[in-house]
């Protein structure tokens, strides 16, 4: 199988230099090219397109069709980027092989790193995929496919053993040979310690300045989210760690050239964004 090692490189060595690196969420063509165009260094086809694009509660219903359908449209319009594409719920869990197969399926659609939620038992399936030459990134913290296990959208360790657990997985995913750690809306204390112990870099979304990388949904970055397609807007609330980037700009490359340069000097997230 074909991986573009040099992207991937690239972007791990200037991260291990010290440099934060800026990821958003794409799901297109036409956004992609504007992204790379922008100088943003990670493109992710997250399955946040559940609920972005499809209008869903939650990123449940994403098949592996969806995934691979957005990955090609990413990879076409960036094909200079480092694209991270997400393994939907149900395409990894049960069995190596089978994640193997459905990995590869993402990497032949344009990816050249796939990421799943969980630590624990899906170690082994790092360790698997990355002995066979497939790049991954491991998602912490709070699990969104997992939404209904963790009731709701929460903040994850907060105590002690929580966090502690979190550690522990991070931990083992960097020694299965994880190439990012993705942190999701834990303490900025802890994405901190995290970040400071593992030999992986880390990227944050709602877990503080300290990662090495940050990430942000396309749609929560330009303020255009309001939530699912049958709920009343009104009723919708941002995450603490959303901010609005095309307020203070005349355009969408404007937006995004603003969130990079403030990934890089670390202006963002500020406190008010972080727990
Ligand atoms: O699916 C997604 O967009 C994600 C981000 C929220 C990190 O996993």
């Amino acid at each position: 199988m074909q991986i573009n090692k040099p992207i991937l490189d690239a972007v791990i060595q200037q991260m291990n230099a010290g440099e934060k690196a800026a990821m958003l969420t794409c799901y297109d063509a036409t956004f992609a090219k504007l992204m790379e165009l922008a100088g943003i260094d990670i493109l992710l086809v997250g399955d946040s397109l559940g609920m972005v694009l499809q209008g869903a509660d939650n990123t449940l219903n994403v098949s592996m069709h969806h995934m691979t359908y957005h990955t090609k449209s990413v990879a076409a319009g960036a094909p200079n980027t480092l694209i991270i594409a997400d393994m939907p719920i149900g395409s990894y869990e049960h069995d190596n092989e089978a994640a193997y197969k459905n990995a590869e399926w993402l990497i032949r659609s344009g990816a050249h790193m796939v990421k799943f939620e969980g630590g624990g038992t899906k170690v082994d399936t790092a360790r698997y995929l990355v002995e066979h030459g497939i790049p991954v990134c491991a998602h912490l913290g709070f699990t969104p496919q997992s939404v209904n296990q963790l009731g709701g959208y929460k903040i994850q360790g907060k105590t002690d053993e929580s966090a502690a657990q979190i550690l522990q997985d991070a931990t083992d995913m960097a020694n299965a040979g994880a190439s990012f750690i993705l942190l999701e809306m834990v303490p900025a204390a802890l994405a901190k310690t995290i970040t400071e112990t593992i030999s992986a870099p880390t990227i944050g979304i709602g877990a503080g300045v300290d990662c090495n990388g940050q990430v942000l949904v396309l749609q929560d970055l330009l303020g255009i989210y309001n939530g699912p397609a049958n709920k009343n807007p009104n009723e919708f609330k941002s995450p603490r760690f959303v901010h609005n980037f095309l307020k203070d700009t005349d355009s969408i490359q404007e937006a995004v050239s603003a969130y990079i340069q403030a990934v890089k000097d670390q202006s963002f997230p500020a406190k008010e964004h972080s727990y």
